[in-house]
């Protein structure tokens, strides 16, 4: 359980290319699209690849026979830039070798660097921010005649709810669905607010008929995503009001409900849940639907309460706890897992211990743990000095993730003896010969592979475990 920068995106992920059906007439060129970061990211690429494609252009895994090279960054922490820009000075000496190759940075970076990219450094050709995508086009074409192009505005309206891309994963099991943009939170350590621009939530029939496509096209399971699902609203403002009363009103808990309505077999996830907004109404769809997984991702960062307001999260360490209590109590067995940040500004040793004392308490099944990383422009940066020092913020996060390697093997080792329903998604790392999947608790079950094909949902009995992994047998 190393630090990485991609939620729910698996470190073997990052730096994937996307690649999407292509049904248009082929204008002759080829887009090679690598992704970095969070599932959003991810998601947005394939809006991306789906914007291009109707321009022609053909999505290939191989850089090397690219005509376009985008590269969707990531801002969250220093060390994910850093690998971006390693790679960006990759692509530039294949630009002295391929004179027409365009090179673009997307995403976070491309929003938080601006021009610096283009002018200072002069790494790349495109710099074109999360709601501008569909601008790509134009931009690349500005480029063919000789320009640099560059769109990094921010928007209260885009969601690009209209555009469904057709995946192109080999597999085809499980897929991304974005619910909403932007975040209006403010945590002080965090950089989205600026990069990714204000909140807005997507419309939800668009949201369903999406949905209900992926299922037709042989997709199981969705994982709904936005920076905090819990205040999606449809057609109310931020204090509750309705903005259409001729048009129904929709919360988060009314849209997991429309969701798992598409199908039993439809399974549902979603991330990332906010400790000060998840509400009971959400719980208890969570528990009535059989295909929505009891699971649920919830950030504590920190389990002092000065610290959480110094990161300015707007809920109390009790606060948390009692969110905590009220998952056991409507969803009984829920999975909860957490992000977790060793040596936020000021962070004393004994502030320290308390987030170690909370999960103890709340004995998370799974955690992504990270150093604090100062980032330019946040409210930390300006009001807080980062004065912990990095052999500190090390020895702490140590400390956590030694702590949650122990909680993560004994909730495991509590699955043992029962039978699991899993979903499998392919073949096992180790071998052709065993499958694996995830069951309800996202965790990840390998087992011998028998009859049992990908896209099954198996019954699998579990036997062993170690942290990160339960092996079974089918039954
Ligand atoms: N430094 C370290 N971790 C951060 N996160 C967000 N910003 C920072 C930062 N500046 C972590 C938080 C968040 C997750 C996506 O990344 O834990 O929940
Ligand atoms: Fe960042 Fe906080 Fe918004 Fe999450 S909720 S994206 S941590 S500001």
């Amino acid at each position: 359980m190393r630090e990485f920068e991609g939620k729910i995106i698996d470190e073997s992920r990052q730096g994937q290319a996307t690649i999407i059906e292509h049904t248009e007439k082929s204008n002759g060129k080829k887009l090679y699209l690598e992704s970095y970061g969070c599932a959003m990211n991810f998601s947005d690429s394939e809006v991306v690849a789906s914007i291009l494609a109707k321009e022609g252009y053909q999505t290939t895994n191989d850089e090397l026979e690219a005509d376009v090279i985008l590269i969707n960054t990531c801002s969250i922490r220093d060390n994910a830039e850093q690998r971006v820009r390693r790679r960006l000075t990759n692509f530039k000496k294949r630009k002295q070798q391929q004179p027409g190759l365009i090179v673009g940075v997307l995403g976070c970076m491309a929003e938080r660097l601006k021009n610096k990219l283009l002018d200072e450094e002069k790494l790349v050709d495109i710099v074109v921010g999360p709601d501008a995508y569909r601008k790509l086009p134009e931009l690349i074409t500005e480029v063919e005649g000789g320009q640099k192009a560059v769109n990094v505005l921010l928007s209260r309206e885009e969601t690009y709810a209209d555009i469904s891309p057709v995946r192109l994963d080999d597999k085809g099991v499980s897929s991304f669905v974005s619910i909403m943009r932007g975040c209006d939170n403010m945590c002080s350590f965090c950089v989205v607010p600026f990069t990714r621009g204000r909140e807005r939530s997507r419309d939800p029939e668009t949201i369903v008929k999406e949905c209900k496509e992926l299922f037709e096209n042989g997709y199981k399971e969705i994982t709904l995503l936005g920076q905090n699902v819990d205040s999606y609203r449809w057609n109310m403002t931020s204090k509750g009001e309705i903005k259409d009363a001729s048009k129904p009103t929709v919360n988060f808990a009314q849209l997991l409900a429309m969701v798992a309505e598409i199908h039993p077999d439809l399974r549902i996830r979603f991330s990332t849940s906010h400790p000060k907004d998840m509400t009971d109404e959400v719980l208890e769809t969570i528990a009535k639907y059989e295909n929505l997984c009891k699971y649920i991702h919830l950030p504590v960062q920190s389990g002092n309460s000065n610290v959480l307001k110094r990161m300015n999260r707007g809920y109390t360490r009790e606060w948390y706890l009692e969110r905590i209590d009220a998952i056991r109590k409507i969803i009984p067995n829920c999975a909860i897992s957490t992000d977790i940040i060793a040596g936020f500004c000021g962070e004393t040793e004994e502030e320290h211990q308390d987030t170690l004392s909370l999960m103890e308490e709340v004995q998370f099944d799974f955690a992504y743990m990270y150093k604090y990383s100062e980032r330019p422009k946040t409210l930390a940066e300006r009001r807080f000095e980062d004065d912990v020092p990095e052999e500190v913020k090390g020895k702490r996060l140590a400390e956590i993730i030694q702590l949650q390697q122990q909680h993560s093997l004994k909730k495991n080792k509590q699955y043992i003896g029962q039978t699991h329903k899993v979903l499998v998604e392919g073949f096992s790392k180790r071998s052709k010969e065993h499958l694996s999947g995830r069951n309800d608790y996202n965790v990840k079950v390998v087992f011998p592979k028998k009859q049992a094909k990908i896209k099954d949902y198996v019954m699998v009995k579990i036997t062993d475990c170690t942290a990160a992994t339960l092996m079974g047998e089918l039954i």
